[in-house]
């Protein structure tokens, strides 16, 4: 699977998106060093704190199904109908990527039509782990 493969299924995992209340859809692919794919998008609810992030739906599905060894994740994220979107993780994201992914996990941003790679140490510099406890 290439890079813009990847990006390409992130944003059509966005068309699932659950976001009535801020209009930002995101669409996340997670790619398992196995070669699985998993795909996940946000989903919004009224008590706003209960919302998951497009990227930890996408993690929680593979982890879930014993998949915890990650080779890249895409991002395809804006406020619903944007034609050039563009999201960055959250904070809270990016530690539960940091939770099983290596300094040098790549991370793809933007859109199909544009998009650049990350790692996950230029996101997340100084991550806390468990080398910390
Ligand atoms: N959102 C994501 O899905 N991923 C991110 O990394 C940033 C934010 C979602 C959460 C919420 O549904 C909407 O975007 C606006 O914050």
């Amino acid at each position: 699977m290439t890079d813009l493969d990847l990006m390409q299924a992130a944003q059509d995992a966005r068309k699932f998106s659950y976001s009535p209340y801020s209009n930002f859809c995101v669409g996340a692919a997670l790619l398992t060093k196995s070669g699985k794919l998993y795909t996940g998008c946000n989903i919004e609810n009224a008590g706003y704190s209960a919302t998951n992030c497009a990227e930890r739906t996408a993690v929680f599905k593979a982890v879930s199904e014993g998949e915890t060894a990650f080779e890249a994740i895409a991002i395809v994220g804006g406020r619903a109908g944007e034609t050039a979107p563009f999201c960055a993780p959250c904070g809270v994201c990016r530690q539960v990527l940091a939770e099983f992914c290596p300094k040098t996990f790549r991370i793809l941003l933007g859109s199909p039509k544009s998009f650049r790679a990350y790692t996950l140490e230029e996101l997340l510099p100084f991550a806390f782990s468990s080398e910390d406890l």
